[in-house]
């Protein structure tokens, strides 16, 4: 079968994962050209990863009958516009998260990829890695009963200290809720299904904060956006999960956690920014604490996994795992901390939610199920 063509609008701090993977562990897939605002990085790009074409711009990309699918890795103020105009070009796309900062745009590009028939996906796509899928399993299979609630947070000082240009995470579409809030939200609804309304309380605690990272150290910058996000879900399932996301704090433990609580047993979950992690269980009232196998594949860093599904489905029609139903849902589940903790008040969620397959465990790294 012929390999499906992506071009890389941006070639920022995460593209070399992406580039990386997409020259040397998805098979079906290939770069077929990049492009950035800074040329430099997409030269950079193109001469470390012998990639065929640099374009001037995304427009030039987006003409490009050899480009099948376009990878947005733009920051997330940007990716409505990119996503847009790629859409409107007849491009099937695949974005960073979130798919909008904005629910309402977020809607209408899931609303265009629909008139125009295109595809439209997007990360995060860790939930496809083997920490979160064996979770899966083991609560599907019923190893904690009848799940009752969970729990997740992200405590952090923020990323400015390594990241060489942190402002984007400030401005709107940043935040700990939009910035690491999708892995949390994300490996949620794939564990507990679709969520059914939000309660949130947001605060900003520093308004400007400095960049420690040495290009820009000691530069001011503004913060836009909630910081310290705090709030509880309820599922359709009748869950509830409580989850809590700060750039404001430092954590004294580990400051990733989630947990998910069942009626027979308890399951720690890995950090759903990796693919990979150990898998704790407790069950019923014994105070033993069992590491789990885990029995699915993609362990290391496999970030474009959901692309290359994508690209699968792209290529024999099937349904793919890391689409625009669970980027919006995720959008609109996010953006509800913000509106109840504005309005004091539950926030309904109105946007449906159905889990995609689970994994297949395969020998073949790289090459999807058809
Ligand atoms: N940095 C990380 O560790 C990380 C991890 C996971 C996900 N992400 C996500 O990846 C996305 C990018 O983050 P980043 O850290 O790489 O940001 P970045 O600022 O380092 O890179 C973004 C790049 O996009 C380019 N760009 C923006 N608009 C463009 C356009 N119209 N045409 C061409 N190029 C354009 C910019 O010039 C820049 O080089 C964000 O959505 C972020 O949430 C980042």
């Amino acid at each position: 079968m012929k390999k499906v063509r992506i071009g890389f609008v941006g070639c920022g701090c995460i593209s070399p994962i992406y580039l990386k993977n997409f020259t040397k562990m998805f098979k079906e897939v290939e770069i077929i050209g990049v492009c950035d605002l800074i040329r430099e990085r997409a030269e950079k790009a193109v001469a470390e990863y012998n990639i065929p074409k640099l374009y001037a711009d995304m427009y030039e990309l987006f003409r490009d009958p050899e480009v099948d699918i376009v990878l947005n890795i733009t920051r997330p103020y940007e990716h409505y516009e990119v996503t847009k105009q790629a859409l409107l070009h007849g491009k099937h796309v695949y974005s960073e998260k979130p798919l909008s900062p904005d629910l309402k745009e977020a809607r209408e590009l899931v609303a265009l990829a629909q008139e125009k028939g295109l595809m439209l996906g997007g990360a995060p796509d860790t939930f496809m890695g083997t920490g979160i899928q064996t979770c899966r399993h083991l609560i599907d299979s019923g190893f904690i009963g009848t799940p009752i609630g969970g729990s997740a947070s992200f405590v952090s000082r923020g990323p400015e200290d390594w990241h060489p240009d942190p402002e984007f995470v400030y401005q709107y579409g940043g935040g700990p809720m939009f910035d690491m809030g999708p892995y949390y939200v994300t490996a949620l609804i794939n564990l507990l299904g679709g969520v059914d309304s939000v309660c949130g309380m947001t605060q900003i605690s520093y308004p400007t904060r400095p960049i420690l990272s040495s290009k820009k150290y000691g530069t001011v910058m503004k913060v836009d956006v909630p910081t310290y996000v705090m709030g509880t879900l309820r599922f359709h399932s009748g869950a509830i999960a409580n989850v809590f996301t700060t750039f404001d704090v430092s954590n004294l433990q580990d400051g990733t956690r989630l947990e998910i609580y069942g009626s027979e047993g308890s399951i720690v979950v890995p950090d759903p920014n990796q693919f990979d992690g150990e898998i704790l269980l407790k069950r019923g009232r014994s105070k033993e604490i069992i590491s789990m196998p885990r029995i699915f594949s993609y362990s290391e860093n496999s970030r474009g996994l959901g692309l290359a599904d994508m690209a699968k489905a792209l290529q024999t029609g099937r349904p793919f795992r890391a689409n625009s139903q669970q980027q919006l849902h995720v959008v609109e589940v996010m953006s509800a901390f913000y509106s109840s903790s504005e309005r004091n008040a539950f926030v309904k969620i109105e946007s449906p939610y159905e889990r995609q397959a689970p994994m297949k465990t395969t020998e073949l790294i790289g090459i999807l199920e058809d």
